[in-house]
């Protein structure tokens, strides 16, 4: 039963008549009603009698009255899904104390009271995978953001700071390791249980406790920190997996020597812990001392993890080792301020990962994950500022907008400042707030006062939604360019009317006939308005702007193609080449998407396109992961979030038209390019990784357009792969061909890794995102194969995330993909409700779709409406439709 919603009795209760005609109404929680807790929470000690089905809990807290707030006689302490079974007030019987709801009220007599309540939780039936739950056979938890009240009562807010120290005891057998927060103090023998007891001295939020336990086993090493602490370092997995955990341990020093050098920060305990478990709703979890990850996040070796996935797991770990500071030590007030840790901890791991590869290329992947899913959802039902305003489920705000908005918030006070400046402004903030529950006002003025910006009007966008859009204007005239620049923030739900939002922009002029480029200008757009003149250029000079993507905004710039394959071809800043090339080939894909364009012009635009790609193939300057980046044509969802209302289908015939048309024009550069990078033998260097990645993208324009033999090669270098990026590289190209290969490769791929859970993922996952004719039908086949379960969230997402993200899928013509994430919706939520509300953003697109699509998705959004929902996909719906 779902117990989070607001409870339903069956009786005569006149509030219920009206709930059983309006759609059930969830509370919503406003950022203006903060309030301090009215009760200090110093110490809190608990007992865990583990055990898979039952675990009890006796859980000990020191309370005395706030000063800083409004006394109250009763404390309130959340729950979810347990009840009471036995109350204490300093040590005695007590029963000054009732239900409200989920939350247990006890009421005081004086300023400073000890009080001990007793659950039972049965974390094997935990399916929800918040609170302590099995994994595997293990147990383990997930507190963030209100998971800690599913296994005590517990003022369970950010703001609340305790100390925490923990008893554990279970069966020897089932549960080997013990592990919590903090320090290991004691541990022992009894029979054939054993315990252990655990000290953590940082006080902290009950979001951040943790606890684990089960057969795991360890790679250990360890750290020396600046100040000359020595500090264990164990990554524990399941027995088999330990070969696969070197680079996430690598990865792990090496983020703790840059936290160091870049930002000051030095670890603060002599023990880091880190759990791979494989049933978990998100990525990973920074607990104090004892982070939690998905598996998806640790385990990696050359055959079977992907350099992306390499990649991935380096990002995670330093994002998680990040929080240790910008999250732990100064945590968040409440969860409005979500970004505050999320947006600058996205922001730090950036930093890191640009540093430890290619910084060019890390700068324009995160860019198309924002624009890829960020820019959707801030101009979409959901759009939300980066500090919301209020929420009904919490869960529902960890989105692109709070984690990577927020750090392009962040980057663009780092890019007004300087990196100095800006590392003075963090030392301020981390000085001033630690141990502190602070806001996302006090990390602006930390920066004010330790980067000296001025950031009073850069407020806004911690307030306004919506991706502004700035118009840039170059006009020349005699010896003189001036350029006219405007901007306009789009209203968003609940925001119809914004204001000018400063805009920080990098640009440079290039002079045409010399390619001499100009200095580069930081301009500060403040205004609805602003004019620059350039004086000096005898003819037009070419306009390179929001160079480096400074600022997390959409471009309409008045520039001929001509211009554009200019800076495609020329432009120093590799963020700037990129997004030439992806304007020229956008605007060639929009321009065929609506059907008015000549046979000619269309043979034009797609020499333009060639051109400029035959520039990228022959730069002998370029490494190959940029000339990857450069290779990689715009989304279908990128396409469509630039038109008012989108058709998936066309846009997908004219995508894969261009990529055929460049294949036939190109076909023995791309041949050559194949050939060439097939010969770089196995490396993990960048020179090898970049080789594997324009291989497979070779292979994939061929089999645009030379589909047999294409899938000739693919197959070749499916089948001698010595690394799982060429495989599954080969197999994603074989997927999307109507080949004898493509079975042939799949049943080879499963046999080859069955029982591999994070590789079966792939093989649900690359069917999922095919190229396919047949790929809907492929889905439904494949959620009725015996590997896959609702239970888990990776097969889940792998299946039909990978699907729902697959527009020419997705958008089948007759609602069909539609119907199908809405089953899937209605059938998770009662198990996995977290998981569940994140399939509700794809229907909530509707208004951007052609209307014949828009009216089945809204269909299957209001046969949604009508189930009874959890608090998380009821809001989402709710949004949607809204
Ligand atoms: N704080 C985690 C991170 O580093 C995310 C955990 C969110 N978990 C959740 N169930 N909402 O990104
Ligand atoms: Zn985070």
């Amino acid at each position: 039963m779902d117990i989070a919603r607001t409870p339903a009795t069956p009786d005569g209760n006149p509030e219920m008549a009206d709930a059983a005609v309006a759609p059930k109404d969830f509370v919503s929680i406003r950022r203006e009603d903060y309030m301090p807790f009215p009760w200090l929470v110093p110490q809190v000690a608990m007992d865990f009698a583990l055990g898979l089905d039952e675990t009890r809990v006796v859980t000990t807290l020191t309370v005395e009255r706030n000063p800083a707030a409004e006394a109250s006689k009763t404390i309130r302490l959340n729950g979810d899904e347990i009840v009471p079974v036995e109350v204490t007030v300093d040590g005695e019987g007590w029963s000054d104390w009732c239900m409200d709801g989920d939350d247990l009220l006890v009421t005081l007599p004086g300023a400073a009271h000890t009080i001990a309540v007793t659950t039972h939780i049965a974390p094997a039936a935990n399916t929800k995978l918040m609170g302590l739950y099995a994994s595997d056979g293990m147990l383990c938890t997930q507190c963030e953001a209100e998971g800690f009240r599913r296994i005590a009562f517990f003022p369970d807010r950010p703001d609340v700071l305790s100390t925490y120290r923990v008893r554990m005891s279970g069966d020897r057998e089932a549960f080997p390791v013990l592990l919590c927060n903090g320090n290991l103090e004691a541990e022992g023998e009894d029979g054939e249980a054993h315990w252990a007891e655990w000290h953590d001295p940082w006080p902290k939020p009950s979001y951040l406790f943790a606890l684990v336990a089960g057969q795991l086993v360890a790679n250990s090493d360890s750290f020396t920190t600046m100040g000359g602490r020595e500090v264990a370092l164990n990554i524990w997995v399941r027995d088999g997996d330990l070969p696969r955990t070197g680079h996430a341990m690598e990865s792990l020093k090496k983020s703790m020597k840059w936290d160091e050098e870049v930002f000051g920060r030095e670890y603060d305990l002599d023990l880091f812990n880190i759990v791979a478990v494989s049933d978990f709703n998100m990525g990973a979890m920074e607990n104090k001392g004892l982070n939690v990850f998905n598996t998806k996040y640790v385990l990696a070796d050359e055959e079977t993890a992907t350099d992306g996935d390499f990649d991935g797991i380096e990002a995670v770990i330093a994002h998680e080792y990040f929080h240790n500071w910008s999250g732990n030590r100064v945590t968040c007030r409440d969860w409005f301020q979500l970004s505050l840790k999320e947006g600058f901890t996205v922001l730090r791991d950036q930093l890191f990962s640009q540093d430890m590869g290619s910084a060019p290329v890390k700068r324009i992947e995160d860019v198309r994950i924002l624009r890829g899913v960020q820019f959707p959802e801030d101009s979409g039902p959901l759009a939300h500022p980066i500090r919301p305003d209020s929420y009904q489920e919490i869960s529902n705000f960890y989105t692109s907008t709070i984690y990577n908005k927020g750090a392009e918030v962040i980057r663009m006070m780092r890019t007004m400042a300087g990196p100095e400046r800006f590392r003075a402004g963090t030392d301020l903030y981390f000085e001033r707030h630690d141990g502190e529950a602070a806001t996302c006002e006090d990390f602006v003025r930390a920066m004010e006062d330790g980067a000296g910006l001025d950031l009073k009007q850069f407020r806004l966008w911690y307030a306004q939604a919506g991706t502004p859009k700035v118009t840039a204007r170059l006009e020349h005239s005699g010896d003189t360019a001036t350029l006219h620049l405007s901007q306009h923030v789009p209203a968003t739900p609940g925001q119809p009317d914004k204001k000018p939002m400063p805009i920080p922009l990098k640009l440079a002029l290039y002079d045409r006939d010399s390619r001499e480029r100009g200095a580069e200008q930081l301009v500060v757009l403040d205004g609805e308005e602003l004019t620059l003149g350039y004086p000096g250029f005898a003819t037009r000079p070419v306009l390179s702007i929001n160079r480096g993507f400074s600022a997390p905004i959409v471009v309409e710039r008045e520039v001929s193609s001509d211009e554009l394959v200019f800076l495609a071809t020329h432009d120093d800043d590799p963020f700037a080449r990129y997004e030439a090339l992806q304007e020229l080939v956008v605007r060639h894909l929009k321009a065929g998407a609506s059907g008015t364009l000549s046979a000619e012009a269309r043979q034009e635009g797609e020499l333009a396109v060639a051109d400029a790609m035959a520039a990228v193939l022959a730069d002998s300057d370029l490494d190959d992961l940029m000339r990857g980046e450069l290779l990689l044509l715009p989304s279908e969802t990128y396409v469509a979030e630039t038109m008012e209302r989108a058709d998936p289908a066309v846009i997908h015939a004219e995508r894969q038209g261009l990529r055929a048309s460049l294949a036939r024009a190109l076909e023995t550069e791309f041949l050559a390019l194949y050939e060439r990078a097939a010969a770089v033998p196995f490396a993990m260097s960048a020179e090898a990784k970049g080789a594997r990645k324009v291989k497979t993208q070779a292979l994939a324009y061929l089999a645009a357009a030379f589909p047999d033999r294409a899938a000739e090669m693919a197959f070749a270098q499916y089948a001698s792969a010595d690394n799982m990026t060429d495989r599954q590289g080969a197999l994603m190209v074989l997927t999307g061909l109507d080949v004898v290969e493509r079975t042939n490769a799949l049943i080879d791929f499963y046999n080859r890794y069955q029982g591999n859970a994070l590789v079966i993922d792939k093989w649900f996952a690359l069917q999922a995102s095919s190229m396919h004719p047949h790929c809907l039908e492929h889905v439904r086949a494949l959620a009725d194969h015996r590997d896959f379960t609702l239970k888990n969230p990776n097969r889940v997402r792998s299946l039909y995330m990978a699907f729902a993200a697959n527009p020419h899928a997705f958008h089948a013509a007759d609602g069909e993909g539609y119907r199908m994430i809405a089953d899937l919706i209605l059938a998770l939520d009662p198990i996995n409700p977290q998981t569940a509300s994140r399939f509700v953003p794809p229907l909530g697109r509707w208004r951007r779709i052609e209307p014949g699509r828009s009216a089945l998705m809204k269909a299957q959004l209001e046969r949604l409406a009508a189930a009874d929902l959890s608090r998380d996909t009821a809001e989402q719906v709710s949004r949607s439709l809204g």
